[in-house]
Formats: structure tokens, sequence, C-alpha cells
């Protein structure tokens, strides 16, 4: 903190007031994964890494947005009162969104002010690099004119300006996760209601790891959005018969009794993963609550299978990952992580065989794919603040 305090006197000037210091984290799934946006549920955690920002206020009406992540670009500078979607201020769109949509909610922010962000999570990896610098600029805004607002209202915030702003059309897991997470728990959200509950994440003789398969997440957002479609037309023909608004209010017994509805084969599979993945995630809960960590494993297992057969993203590098990680001693269950199409998967690994685990894996795994595979024994943090 005290170097990226000094950084910020660097590329802002020393100035009379002291800046303030902010955090947000980013965030794994365990599972739950592609659920969101059909109304299910979803089972995420906050990291003890994610985007650090340091942040002053101004005496004008400029904002100045600078990355230490994309440091060629400069400061880049916006004016709070012309807030539009500019291509060439490239990543600065997350935090200008998130400002733009504050204001469109009537919250006051009457001055300018001047942020040094500083990421540590991999770009395109899968685990909420934009969500954290978001509901880091949420924060901020708080902190720095005393909003009244909430937690839950600055997620909701967050993933309004990706929607609108930046025309990421994603669902409400990541901010969620990344400004609701607690330490050393994982958050069961229900997406349709918001209602949520805390589980403690105790593994025992086992810890999460999580591992970067570093291919680039290509046509993620095309093929995102075509899944959304997919699912929306698979709904819609259900709902000739079933009374539902989502997806995830559809049981099992109720999608077998009805799927032949669903004229085109793809759009059934779409919706097969949704609804079972949904069911997966409740009972990956209570597995949990119970201490039944074997059974948690089985089913992110089913979960990458689902991901990889019926929902079709996954691809060559995720599925060779989590293969081997299957295979591999100690190894309680494995599954991609976020949106898919490349970044991260998570493995619940037994403590004893982590070391041979990364080993043997990221071997395997650069044999094969020809890609370097990077490691992380995940830790569990808090959600997005101001750190005192
Ligand atoms: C991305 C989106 C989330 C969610 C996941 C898939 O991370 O931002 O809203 O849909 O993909 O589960």
């Amino acid at each position: 903190m005290e170097k990226l305090r000094d950084e910020f006197m660097d590329v802002f000037g020393n100035g009379d007031i002291k800046p303030r210091e902010f955090f947000a984290p980013g965030r794994v799934n365990l599972i739950g994964e592609h659920t969101d946006y059909n109304g299910g549920s979803v089972f995420p955690c906050a990291l003890s890494f994610g985007t650090y920002a340091v942040a002053r206020m101004r005496e004008d009406k400029k904002i100045k947005f600078y990355s230490k992540n994309f440091e060629k670009l400069g400061i880049i500078e916006c004016d709070l009162e012309n807030l539009v979607y500019d291509e060439s201020q490239d990543w600065a769109n997350y935090p200008k969104g998130v400002v733009k949509i504050f204001k469109d909610h009537g919250f006051e922010i009457n001055s300018g002010f001047e942020i040094l962000f500083y990421g540590e999570i991999p770009n395109g990896a899968g685990l909420s690099s934009s969500a954290s610098i978001e509901l880091a600029t949420s924060v901020v805004l708080k902190g720095l004119f005393q909003l009244d607002v909430g937690m839950i209202e600055m997620v909701k915030m967050s993933q309004e300006a990706e929607n609108k702003f930046v025309g990421v059309n994603c669902g409400i897991m990541d901010q969620f996760a990344i400004g609701m997470g607690k330490k050393a728990k994982a958050v069961l959200l229900d997406c349709n209601t918001l209602k949520y509950e805390y589980a403690p994440v105790e593994l025992g003789e086992a810890s999460i790891v999580i591992a970067n398969t570093n291919s680039r997440r290509g046509l993620a957002d095309s093929k995102y959005n075509e899944r959304r479609s997919e699912c929306e037309r698979a709904l819609a023909q259900l709902q000739k018969k079933l009374n539902v608004k989502t997806l995830g209010e559809i049981s099992i017994e109720e999608f077998e009794a009805n799927k032949n509805i669903i004229e085109n084969e793809t759009d059934r599979k779409r919706a097969k993963h949704a609804v079972y993945e949904n069911q997966r995630t409740l009972m990956a809960f209570e597995s949990l609550k119970a201490g039944d960590i074997k059974k948690f494993g089985e089913l992110m297992n089913e979960s990458h299978i689902s991901l990889r057969d019926d929902y079709e993203v996954t691809g060559g590098a995720l599925d060779t990952l989590v293969e081997l990680a299957w295979k591999a001693e100690g190894t309680i269950g494995s599954r991609m992580t976020g949106a898919g199409f490349g970044g991260c998967t998570v493995s619940i690994v037994k403590n004893e065989n982590i070391e041979e685990f990364i080993k043997n894996v990221g071997a395997e795994y650069k044999g094969k794919i020809g890609l370097t595979a990077e490691f992380y024994i995940a830790d569990i943090g808090d959600g997005a603040r101001e750190l005192i």
C-alpha cells in the first residue's frame, strides 16, 4: 500500500488532501455456472487478491484514472459532466461507467477526483477483473462522496454499468460475490430473488486450487450472448406449458416431463444444463454444510461435464486441465470456473497432494497444449471495502 501511495503521488502530484485506499477482490465460482442470468443459484466466493484503488478528491470537475496494469495508456481523463463510452479510453470505461450509473441513480457526485488502480487479477482469466474494478470504483465513490448507499445497491449499479455502459450482458454473480464476499465463506445466491446465505468453506485436509489455462477467452463475449439467447428461446417454449419466469424455477422432473416442447435440440441441451446445474448448486451447498466434501467434488465434476457436453463452453485447454486434475492423486473435484472458453479451472485437492498436483498437472498440460498453466491456492477473503 505504501508503494501504491507513493506511486499515486508520482502520477497525480502531492496536493493537500490525503488520498484514501480501497480494495475489491476477485472471485472464484465453486459451482453454479451460467445459471445467474437463467434465474438460478450460484455459489462463489471472494478471493484475497484483487484490485487496489488509491483515490482523492479534486477541486475541478475532472476525473482522472490511472492503472498500473496499463501504464502505457497513461492518465485517462474524463469530464464529470460528459460521461460517454469512449473506445480509446479502453479499461477506463469500466470505472467511468460506474460513475455514470451512480449519477443516473441520483447520487450526488459533484466534484472531480483521481484514482490510481493496481489489479492483481489476470485479465480475461475468469476471475472477474472487470467486476473487481467496478466494485473498487463503487466503494471509492461511496467513501469520497459519503454516499448513503448499501452494498447490494452498489452491486446492482456495477452490473448495470457493465451491461449498459460497457455493453457486456453479464449476470449478477461476479459483482455480488465481490461486493458481498466474506472471509472463509462461500455465498449461495438465488439470482431470481437475490436471497443469499453464507456457508463456511471447511474442506478438512484439502484446499481450493485455481489453475489458469493461460488460454485467452477468444469469442467469449459473442458466445456468451449466444448462450443467453438459446436459453431464452428454450424458456419461451417451456412457458407454453409451465407457469415460470425463469429456467431456475424448473425442477429436474418438470424439465424431463416437458423438455420435448423445446423444438431445437441445441436449445434443449442448453436449458438442460441450466436446470440441472441449478439443482447441483443447491445440492453442493447442502453437501458443504454437511461436511460431505466427496459429494461436493462429484457435483463439481458433473458440472464440468455438463458445461462441456450440453452447454459447450469449455474447449481444449479447459477440458485438458480438468481431465488431468481428475486423474491426479488427491483431487476431490475439478471443473472450469467463470464464463468458459479459456480462463481458469477450480479444483479441490488434498493438501498433502497439492505440490505434486501442481507439478504433474502443469507438466502434462504443457506437453499437451503447449501453454504454461499457473496455479494459485485460493484464500477466501472479504468483499469490497475501504482499507483503514
Ligand atoms: C461470467 C458472467 C457471470 C456468469 C458467468 C457464468 O463470469 O459475468 O455473470 O454468467 O460468466 O456463470
